[in-house]
């Protein structure tokens, strides 16, 4: 028998399993999904990493690195919706590798997920705590000290971290506390609510554009890249472009590597397969339109971000806001914070409610145990107990780590799921050339390969020690696969099965 470690799903058990009973009701359409997309998508990147990009990584230059971090998502984009026409299931890239890479990498990708949907909540919280601050801000009411941040973060002034005499971010421990509350008692009823915040955000950044573009004076796109146009690093040693003060790669591309972050969530569309009502149609319609949307959108904020303000005087913790307070318009920052705020809570509603559904998808594989992970609760029909895991984890670490650590660990994550994905997409058109696909990817194999190459420039442009958090996260994976998962999967034991009624007939 073949080694069980790559023992692929088959794609026909998947569909066979779509039609099981327990299913998720097919109620979406392709405006729901792309509106869900979006929900995911525009949040913390847009409303406060783009400051830290442009002020210590870019300048001006981050319009192109929303460019090149939006080709690497399209590339991506373009894989999903290929599986996603194909496979139409939930469990996104990690159904999508199991079928198609075998059950190790499988695995890899969705404890990968973790950190994408997870540990991006965590770093969602931060944000919206920023803008929260922000906000009561506009009417002099600031939090007690010890409550306003991490009790550690970066040190810009030394490049490393430290203590910051603070206890804990309050702001972020509350809003996930109250998201979680919401999933556990199940969002279904509230599918209009993500609607009307998804407005709200959007209304807000045609806002940020609409009024910015009139105080864009040009001179402060001169100089256009202060950092240069590269910033790579090769684990750690900047092989392109200017060093930081803590060694970290500057930059276009190394700020193309941070504001990524803004892009993660299109492929959340894809874990929402199992609710679409024609999900080979419209799931790869979700994924493209949401994410070409929002590219339009960040390269157009960006411009006016960094038109309004020199990129050295753009703030680090609310800068889209702070950027209308500095031009004096204050009733903007106003209805800003509140749209970010507004905006931000909608990407932590839809992150935390993927993560359990990847869960859910790993439970009924028996990869996780589903006793604990695949547990609906009788009332409320939502996966409630991988929901309060879910919740604390986020809770944990979005009261007590900084943002730049959360997010770059999100990253670096995230863009080792696209890397499995597109690869997966070109070994799937060699070893299943006759399997339907609604949805292709164009220009194969060039879009494939283009998206690896993006993803891995991406990640060698992340400050290196971001490879040792990835390496250490990987390794507790496999300890957690190798004691647990191998050993009770569900396709091991149906396939050891088979051999043995083989074996029994012979
Ligand atoms: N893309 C999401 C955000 O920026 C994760 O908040």
């Amino acid at each position: 028998m073949s080694n069980p470690l790559f023992a692929k799903k088959p794609v026909k058990l998947l569909l066979e399993e779509m039609e099981g009973e327990n299913r998720l009701r097919r109620i979406l359409g392709p405006v729901q999904l792309s509106s869900l997309g979006i929900g995911a998508i525009i949040g913390t990147g847009i409303f406060v990493l783009t400051g830290v990009a442009a002020h210590d990584k870019t300048g001006p230059a981050l319009m192109v690195s929303f460019v090149v971090s939006g080709l690497a998502c399209i590339f991506a984009a373009l894989c999903y919706a290929e599986f996603a026409s194909m496979v139409p299931v939930a469990g996104s890239a990690y159904t999508y590798a199991y079928a198609t890479l075998g059950e190790l990498f499988a695995w890899i990708v969705g404890w990968d997920l973790v950190l994408e949907y997870a540990v991006a909540s965590a770093a969602v919280a931060h944000g919206w705590s920023h803008y929260f601050q922000d906000f009561i801000g506009i009417f002099g009411i600031h939090l007690p000290f010890a409550l306003a941040n991490t009790p550690f973060d970066l040190d810009p002034a030394i490049g490393t971290y430290g203590p910051t005499g603070r206890i804990i971010d309050f702001p972020a421990l509350v809003i996930t506390a109250i998201v979680t509350a919401i999933l556990v008692k199940g969002i279904r009823e509230s599918a209009s609510f993500n609607a009307f915040m998804v407005a709200v955000k959007l209304v807000v950044v045609l806002m940020v554009i609409g009024v910015g573009v009139f105080y864009i004076d040009p001179r402060n796109w001169h100089p256009f890249a202060p950092y240069g146009l590269t910033g790579v690093s090769f684990f750690g040693k900047t092989i392109f472009g200017q060093t930081g003060i803590g060694g970290e790669p500057l930059g276009m591309l190394a700020g193309a590597a941070t504001i990524f972050f803004a892009y993660i969530g299109f492929d959340s569309v894809s874990t929402h397969a199992e609710e679409a009502r024609n999900p080979r149609r419209d799931v790869p319609i979700g994924i493209i339109s949401s994410l070409i949307i929002c590219t339009v959108l960040y390269i157009a904020v960006s411009a006016v971000l960094t038109g309004m303000v020199p990129y050295d005087k753009i703030n680090i913790d609310a800068p889209v806001s702070n950027a209308f307070a500095q031009v004096g318009l204050r009733w903007a920052q106003f209805l800003i914070s509140l749209g970010a705020l507004t905006g931000i809570t909608s990407v932590l509603l839809v992150l935390m409610l993927s993560q359990p559904r990847v869960m859910l998808a790993m439970a009924r594989d028996r990869l996780i145990p589903p006793s604990f992970f695949g547990a609906i609760h009788e009332k409320f029909r939502t996966p409630w107990k991988a929901t309060i895991l879910t919740g604390l984890f986020v809770a944990v670490q979005a009261s007590l780590l900084p943002l730049r650590i959360l997010s770059e660990l999100v990253n670096i994550g995230t863009l080792l799921a696209f890397v499995i994905v597109c690869a997966a997409v070109l070994i799937m058109r060699r070893t299943n050339p006759e399997l339907p696909r609604p949805f292709r990817a164009p220009l194969f194999p060039f879009v494939p390969i283009a998206g690896i190459a993006i993803c891995l420039l991406l990640m060698f442009s992340l400050p290196g020690e971001n490879w040792l958090r990835l390496f250490v996260w990987l390794i507790i994976g496999f300890a957690i696969y190798f004691t647990y998962g191998r050993k009770h999967s569900a396709l091991r034991h149906m396939n050891q099965a088979a051999a043995s009624k083989v074996t029994i007939k012979r």
